[in-house]
């Protein structure tokens, strides 16, 4: 991942740039890069504003030759955040479902993935990437939500060696899905917040009354919970949002 390199000091955003790309233009693993985004975006129409100068913003294209399971792909991205921040910064990270990424109360990161088709084959899934590098300061109304690495390790952090590191660690994960490993989605469960537990549920737009246990993705990438009477209910990731 990351061979191919495209690199703008702005742009509007690194998805919306690869979106339109033609997609003969488009190599897998190519990785587009910037320093700041204009109309950077979330999940939910969210904006996603980063600082020039401080952070990492970036989008890679994959282009899997699957037909399916590729929320999971997003998770393996997010689980190579996670083992960076874990095994070099000793912090102890976890997912917000679907794909946040909290260290205590506080937001590190944000993927926000999207794809393009060609009829019915998968022509680009485009995961894009926000993390909060060496930013101290946030406008006031994401204070106490936002937090970045240099605030929790109070280090100044490199961002080429930390972009290098998660890619050869997104690029180990990718090969682990591609190979079906299933060792791999249990290490991802285990980072998802609620994990096990019994935990209030929003499916759709309605919360449910009564608590589900959640039992992790299964092989499809779909959440998988068992709710109080006893079934099994699955659901895509835009379907059910986790209270914990
Ligand atoms: C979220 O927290 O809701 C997801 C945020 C995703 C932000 C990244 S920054 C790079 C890429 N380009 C965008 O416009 N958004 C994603």
């Amino acid at each position: 991942l990351g061979h191919d390199l495209v690199y703008f000091q702005e742009l509007d955003s690194t998805n919306t740039y690869l979106k339109k790309l033609p997609g003969r233009e488009i190599s897998h693993g190519l990785l587009c890069l910037v320093d700041s985004q204009t109309k950077g975006r979330g999940q939910y129409n969210k904006s996603w504003e980063t600082k020039p100068g401080k952070n990492l913003t970036f989008t890679i294209a994959f282009k899997p030759s699957e037909s399916g399971r590729f929320h999971i792909v997003t998770l393996v991205c997010a689980k190579a955040i996670i083992d960076e921040l874990e095994d070099r910064y000793g912090l102890n990270p976890y997912m917000k479902w679907p794909n946040d990424i909290f260290v205590g109360d506080k937001k590190i990161a944000g993927l926000l993935t999207e794809s393009t088709f060609s009829g019915n084959k998968i022509d680009r899934l485009l995961v894009g990437i926000g993390l909060n590098v060496n930013q101290e300061d946030f406008p006031k109304e994401l204070m106490n939500i936002a937090g970045s690495l240099k605030l929790l390790t109070g280090e100044e952090i490199s961002r080429e060696e930390l972009l290098a590191s998660l890619l050869s660690r997104m690029e180990y994960g990718y090969g682990r899905w591609h190979k079906r490993d299933q060792s791999q989605l249990k290490e991802i469960n285990q980072k998802i917040e609620g994990y096990g537990r019994w935990v209030k549920l929003k499916i759709g737009d309605k919360i449910r009354e009564k608590p589900g246990k959640l039992l992790g993705i299964n092989e499809k990438g779909q959440m998988t919970i068992i709710n109080p009477e006893g079934e099994i209910e699955t659901f895509s990731y835009e379907q059910i949002r986790i209270i914990a």
